[in-house]
């Protein structure tokens, strides 16, 4: 027996370890972890030769950690799934009578005891060939005395003789101490668990809104996400070349993801007609049907003019070589402009030049005369590349700044600090020549030159762009090649992307994303 001196400076050490116990599992962020810390610490604690716990879920107790050390079996946890059936949440079972009463058992015997008489630990035992003799089952509470689980005990080893014995009285209350920490712990894990899902759901709900304004770009944010992440890996596998030794931490990936996720997100303010601007002239809507219907008034006011001369005496014959050439010249025009009007044609110093001319002619309708061409129409189809003009261009890229401005009102937790400066970096470039900020490539951290680099790449694959037909991947290439050579995007990303054949990824991503939106329509 030891003196109560003795008892004493025991409880106390017991105290501290239960602390320390304490303190170690609010810091476990990992659920399964925690699970199986929580039972390996009471265990220990108590001299315990084997411990389970259950969580209650819904209507049943789901058995998450097994563990015995004399059979030499250690399931569930960080090991996967126990393959153990649910337990029903009633008094048939010791861990159901404990989750029900919120009692706990202190018993010495289970196969002796009269107060008790559950079956389950001798059928276990009949299938295991253990001995189950006591057993300490104590419910896990949280702070609002809600049952959240069951801890079981079994067989207590004397330090010494290594001998069954019961579990004390001292062993009850410190693991109802421990069981409770172990509970607050749970609810921690599951609530940071929770919120974090909450705001992954939020963000991609966000981005698929912004995807499915644009039938063209649609699915874009959610492809650049995937091949972030898969590039993302990519270079943490690397071993060779600069990035050898740059590992991201699973934080930082998780960050990046988010990034990626919410790098367009301030397309939500970019006007519709803008972002999917199918030629030069498009508005709200094509004004080249306003250049049809024009031409064709011309075309019959010319007429109308020509029938006059006749009438007025002029030569037939004359006027019919005139009509023919004036008609044919409106003709020629009329298709130079439909030609003009689309951004696939490079616009020379010529042919502005015949827009000009166009302009400076005139007609006549309804007794007033009018330009061919207004001289907003001669702007919009005097643009020399793609679709859109100077001020439309800033619109566009008024998202990236937008998308800082968005991004840095929300709170995001430490581990997604740079969520923001990640997103807003995406259309900046090595040699300065970016946007918004004009950053330089010292100040643009890897992860932006990822999704700087991926986002390129999915552009100029995307098939469904409003002008652009799908560029073969030999094209595709090509022009980020051109645009590393420019010290626009990053050499050392491409070889990579290159490397993990992307090309191929994306697709496999496009048709996974195309089966998806046909099992859902
Ligand atoms: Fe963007
Ligand atoms: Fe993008």
């Amino acid at each position: 027996m030891p003196s109560s001196h003795a008892a004493a400076r025991d409880l106390e050490d017991r105290l501290h370890r239960l602390n320390d116990i304490g303190m170690a599992l609010s810091a476990e962020r990992d659920l399964n972890v925690l699970l199986e810390r929580i039972v390996q610490e009471a265990r220990r604690f108590t001299r315990a030769d084997a411990g389970s716990l259950y969580l209650v879920h819904e209507d049943r107790l789901e058995f998450q950690v097994a563990q015995n050390d004399s059979l030499k079996s250690f399931v569930g946890g960080r090991r996967g799934q126990t393959g153990v059936p649910p337990v029903p949440l009633d008094r048939s079972s010791v861990s159901g009578y404990v989750a029900v009463t919120g009692e706990t058992l202190n018993i010495a015997d289970v196969y002796t005891d009269r107060r008790y008489r559950f079956e389950g630990p001798q059928q276990y035992d009949r299938i295991s060939g253990y001995r189950t003799r006591s057993m300490l089952v104590v419910p896990m509470r949280d702070h609002e005395h809600e049952i959240l689980g069951v801890l079981q005990l079994i067989n207590a080893l004397d330090p010494d003789t290594g001998k069954v014995q019961g579990f004390t009285d001292q062993d009850e209350s410190l693991i109802q101490s421990l069981a409770s920490q172990a509970a607050v712990a749970i609810n921690n894990v599951r609530l940071v668990r929770d919120t974090e899902a909450l705001f992954e759901a939020f963000v991609q709900v966000m981005a698929t809104a912004i995807d499915e304004r644009s039938p063209y770009t649609g699915g874009h944010i959610r492809r650049v996400a995937e091949v972030t992440m898969i590039l993302a890996r990519a270079v943490n596998a690397c071993n060779q070349g600069p990035l050898a030794g740059i590992r991201f931490t699973e934080s930082e990936l998780d960050e990046l993801r988010v990034a990626a996720w919410m790098h367009d997100i301030g397309k939500i303010t970019t006007p519709e007609w803008v972002v999917d601007k199918a030629t030069k002239l498009s508005a709200r809507f094509d004004r080249i049907e306003l250049l049809r219907t024009r031409y064709a008034c011309i075309r019959e006011a010319t007429e109308r003019e020509l029938l006059q001369r006749q009438l007025d005496g002029e030569n037939p014959d004359k006027l019919a070589a005139e009509r023919r050439q004036r008609l044919q010249q409106l003709e020629a025009d009329l298709e130079f402009l439909e030609r003009a009007n689309r951004p696939g044609e490079f616009m020379e110093d010529a042919d502005v030049e015949r827009l000009q001319e166009i302009a400076a002619q005139r007609y006549t309708a309804g007794g007033r005369e009018y330009p061919r061409l207004t001289p907003d129409e001669l702007a919009h189809l005097s643009i020399r590349k793609g679709s859109l003009t100077e001020s439309e261009r800033k619109i566009i890229n008024d998202h990236a700044v937008v998308t800082i401005r968005m991004l840095e009102q929300i709170p995001f937790t430490r581990k997604l600090s740079r969520v923001s400066e990640i997103a807003g970096s995406h259309h900046e470039k090595l040699d300065g020549s970016g946007y918004p900020q004009g950053l330089r490539a010292d100040q643009i951290s890897l992860q932006a030159r990822i999704l700087a680099l991926v986002d390129v790449f999915e552009s100029l694959s995307a098939a469904d762009r409003p002008y652009k037909k799908g560029m073969s991947p030999e094209t595709v290439l090509r022009i980020l090649e051109e645009e590393v050579q420019a010290n626009h995007l990053d050499g050392q990303l491409l070889e990579l992307l290159v490397n993990q054949r992307l090309f191929r990824c994306l697709e496999d991503i496009k048709e996974r994303m195309r089966n998806q939106q046909k099992n859902t329509v």
